[in-house]
């Protein structure tokens, strides 16, 4: 496996960590994991670096010495200039050593680059009939240079070896969701517009841009954020039963939502979505900066830092039923959930006592789970209601590590199993439907709303369900 961007902030928090545990726990075939990237340094200042990142990410009762001395055995660093085909030259010879081993290329850098990368790679003879791609996200900025990288991409690779990665799929709820709609007949069977009143899908960091300012004032939430990981959870939660598991059947499923999202378009793109920016606030008592006066990002930048919208899929299953998104940093909390509202009962025999609509909630994190509100009875004599959480999650406890959604996407790519990987056509189709926005904004220029940090966003965003006689679930 080669990574390019090995000293990034990906590679050092995440991809590296991943591929530990999965040492760690015999799933790695043997192999070398080579990085590459700009920077000139030694395999062993490599090492240094990485060591330093795996103080920070790997818990020490997790990474005895000899099991960490054996990992990085397996590790090699060369220097590249992704531009400059010349610079692969100790790579080819690296790789040429083993002409028969598979090659996974993993491109952990900015997409701009993949031609180039892909280019010098076919130049060297680097792309045998084994070989496989994994893409980082965001790919491309917008419909044209998506189009673009995926065409340069496909001159070299088949589309059966090219791995998109939206690594949300790989979390461990969003699994769990797809068993849970598919392994049970209850769930599926109220699956639909008769008895579900609307889904919310909130995605809610409390960090703010955290040195990657270079890539995020040019990029923002909704590009960020709302095409590749919302509009995919968005794709679980409402695709048709796929007859199989298998990726193209699962990814022509998710496919066909896409396709029905309902556009917004010019004046409902100014009702139907928000956009945000965080001002000054303080966390945990610290004060933070503004946006504008984060390191790297313009002083009148007016990146969105925040979005909420509204939209419907325009299909049987999901007439008239809102899926209201909303996704922003320095928000109050960190915290990601999908909250299924059922519909209330249509006429209650218990007087006037208020019961509380059903709801599922798919925790992502912090803390992953599932639970269920129903109403039961409370202990007496009299019929009071109220509502009973019931929890379906499994105890963590029993285990000594949940794994993080990068060893799954691995080793899938590992194994070649494409089905939690986002395919072209399904990429194109969603960048088609957020272009609309993008274009509305620029011409119209301006700031977004403001908030404060550590708050909810802005107060509009509140009114977007306002106005539908809605609230967006706990804390808003
Ligand atoms: C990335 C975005 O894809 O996802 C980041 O580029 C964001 O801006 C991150 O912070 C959130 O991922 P997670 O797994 O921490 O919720």
């Amino acid at each position: 496996m080669v990574i390019v961007g090995a000293t990034g902030d990906l590679a050092m928090r995440k991809l590296y960590r991943a591929l530990y545990y999965r040492f760690r726990d015999g799933q790695l075939p043997d192999g070398r994991i080579i990085g590459a990237s700009r920077t000139e340094m030694s395999r062993d200042a490599f090492l240094g670096k990485l060591f330093e990142a795996a103080q920070r990410y790997i818990p020490a009762e997790h990474r005895p010495d000899e099991q960490w001395q054996a990992f990085i055995e397996r590790l090699d660093y060369l220097p590249l200039d992704a531009f400059n085909c010349d610079s692969y030259a100790p790579l080819a010879e690296k790789l040429n050593q083993f002409p028969e081993r598979q090659r996974i290329f993993y491109f952990s850098t900015g997409s701009r680059i993949f031609a180039p990368m892909c280019e010098c790679l076919y130049r060297h003879e680097l792309i045998n009939a084994g070989a496989r791609v994994v893409l980082e996200k965001p790919v491309g900025t917008d419909l044209a240079s998506a189009i673009e990288i995926n065409e340069a991409v496909l001159q070299y690779f088949d589309e059966s070896q090219v791995f998109r990665i939206d690594h949300y799929l790989g979390k461990e709820p969003v699994q769990n969701l797809m068993v849970l709609r598919f392994g049970n007949s209850m769930f599926e069977s109220l699956w639909h517009q008769t008895y579900i009143d609307h889904i919310q899908i909130t995605v809610a960091e409390s960090l703010g841009v955290e040195g990657r300012a270079g890539f995020y004032d040019h990029t923002g939430a909704l590009r960020d954020m709302v095409q590749s990981h919302l509009l995919q959870l968005l794709c679980i939660i409402a695709m048709e039963p796929p007859p199989s598991i298998e990726a193209d059947v699962v990814r022509d499923e998710k496919l066909k939502v896409l396709r029905s999202l309902r556009p917004l378009l010019d004046g409902d793109i100014d009702t139907h979505v928000v956009r945000g920016q965080y001002l000054a606030g303080a966390v945990d008592g610290q004060p933070v900066p503004a946006y504008r006066n984060e390191d790297g990002v313009d002083a009148d930048s007016n990146t969105e830092t925040y979005v909420a919208l509204k939209t419907y899929i325009d299909n049987w299953r999901w007439a008239n039923v809102p899926f209201y998104l909303r996704t922003g940093k320095r928000l109050a909390r960190r915290t990601s959930e999908i909250v299924i509202h059922f519909r209330a009962v249509p006429h209650s025999i218990f007087g006037e006592a208020a019961l509380t609509p059903n709801r599922l909630t798919i925790r992502l994190q912090p803390e992953e789970g599932i639970q269920l509100l129903l109403s039961g009875k409370r202990i007496g004599t009299g019929m009071s209601v109220r509502p009973l959480e019931l929890n379906l999650d499994e105890d963590q406890r029993e285990v000594d590590h949940v794994p993080d959604a990068y060893e799954r996407l691995l080793m899938d790519a590992i194994r070649g199993r494409a089905t939690l990987f986002v395919r072209r056509d399904e990429l194109e189709t969603a960048w088609r439907w957020i272009e609309p926005i993008t274009d509305r904004w620029k011409a119209q220029g301006g700031r977004p709303d403001t908030y404060v940090a550590s708050t909810w966003g802005p107060t509009r965003a509140a009114a977007l369900l306002a106005r539908d006689n809605r609230d967006w679930d706990e804390g808003c």
